[in-house]
């Protein structure tokens, strides 16, 4: 039976990815690498994880040792790796820990397939996931596209591009056969309530403040989590080997103009009176380094691999929120304990 490892798959973006793969690849046995930090949660997986192809392995990617072993035993033909410290915030309160996940942690995945598939890479494949943040910020006008040059800004995005240049090193230097996609911000289900769409619908849900960094001008492209699932499957089937492939949403939207479309569906959706969680808005200090404005041009993707995205994002949003209002038991879950902590430490500034 094939095998495929998903790094991250308790993650936000890779739990989605887990459950597609497992449920369209029944004959592959998926095996789901992650270390279950703060960020990484099985119960976003309860469905599947009964499911005969799947396999969890908790694991950090900084563990060579204990990643030589599972490669030893599974021989996986694929990699998919989304395993990532992921937050722009946290990145710059310890860039280190960005370093030895995002970068460290990616050569040493690198290394394993290499040792592993030296001397017959036919079939194999190492998936790379990355972000658009690594080309930087744009202005008012165009987009990124797969020619873009690197200009990230954060020490997240900086992680991020260099684990991208590596993968690319190891196509050059050792015809390892990788492919790498940058995508656009994502919102959805099983969305961490640090990054700005959870933040504000669990904000509005207690009553709490809602932080805008800035002038709330900032600008993101927005793609709904289960259309980047669709986008990274495809890539992995179909991408080319050496490529990379810009994946977003089609979906501009400032952060000011997006947190007021998330208060009027709340107060709707809460049977609230409207206007009244938008009293909660609330500027802050603007965060360190902060890109303008990011846009991807997914126009290759579409060309080579049909592939757009399905959810509008009014269709999108509304379902995102109706989970959250669902799911509150995930919500309380992931929200105590050390959230707390971190919540008071980001926001007192
Ligand atoms: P996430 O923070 O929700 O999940 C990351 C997962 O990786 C968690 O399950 C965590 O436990 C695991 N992990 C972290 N460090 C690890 C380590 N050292 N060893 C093993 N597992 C580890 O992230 P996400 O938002 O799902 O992002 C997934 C990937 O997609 C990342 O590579 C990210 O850079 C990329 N990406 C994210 C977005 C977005 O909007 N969220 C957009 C584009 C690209
Ligand atoms: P975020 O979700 O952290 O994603 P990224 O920084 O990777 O794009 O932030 C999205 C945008 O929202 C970004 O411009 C920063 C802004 N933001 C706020 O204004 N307030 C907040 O509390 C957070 C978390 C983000």
């Amino acid at each position: 039976m094939p095998c495929i490892f998903i790094t991250g798959g308790a993650g936000f973006i890779g739990s989605h990815v887990v459950r597609r793969m497992v449920n369209n690849h029944p004959d592959t046995t998926i095996v789901n690498l992650d270390a279950l930090t703060y960020a990484g949660n099985l119960a976003n997986l309860l469905d599947v994880e009964d499911a005969s192809n799947y396999r969890f392995e908790k694991v950090n990617i900084c563990d060579v040792p204990a990643l030589t072993e599972l490669f030893n035993r599974y021989q996986p033909d694929a990699v998919m790796h989304l395993a990532a410290e992921s937050h722009v915030d946290r990145s710059i309160e310890d860039p280190m820990a960005f370093v030895n996940t995002n970068v460290v942690g990616t050569v040493n995945l690198l290394n394993a397939a290499r040792e592993l598939w030296k001397g017959n890479m036919v079939g194999k494949r190492f998936y790379h996931i990355s972000t658009d943040e690594v080309f930087g910020a744009l202005g008012k006008e165009g987009l990124f596209t797969e020619a873009t040059a690197y200009s990230p800004n954060s020490p997240y995005s900086a992680s991020k591009a260099s684990s991208d240049h590596f993968v690319r090193a190891y196509h050059e230097t050792y015809g390892l056969p990788v492919v790498i996609s940058n995508c656009s911000n994502n919102y959805g289900p099983n969305h961490f309530p640090e990054k700005l769409i959870p933040l504000m619908i669990h904000n509005i849900l207690e009553g709490k403040p809602l932080p805008i960094y800035g002038d709330g001008q900032y600008t993101r492209d927005w793609l709904y989590v289960l259309d980047h699932a669709e986008a990274i499957e495809r890539i992995f089937l179909k991408g080319k080997l050496g490529q990379t492939y810009c994946v977003g949403g089609w979906n501009e939207w400032t952060n000011i103009d997006l947190v007021k479309v998330i208060c009027r569906l709340m107060d709707s959706k809460l049977g609230k009176a409207p206007g009244s969680s938008e009293q909660l808005i609330t500027y802050v200090t603007d965060r360190p380094g902060h890109d303008l404005r990011y846009a991807i041009d997914a126009s290759k993707i579409d060309n080579d691999l049909q592939w757009k995205p399905a959810h509008t994002f009014e269709e999108g949003i509304a379902k995102t929120i109706d989970w959250y209002l669902d799911n509150s038991a995930w919500l309380e879950g992931v929200t105590s304990g050390a959230y707390q902590t971190y919540y008071d430490k980001q926001y007192a500034k």
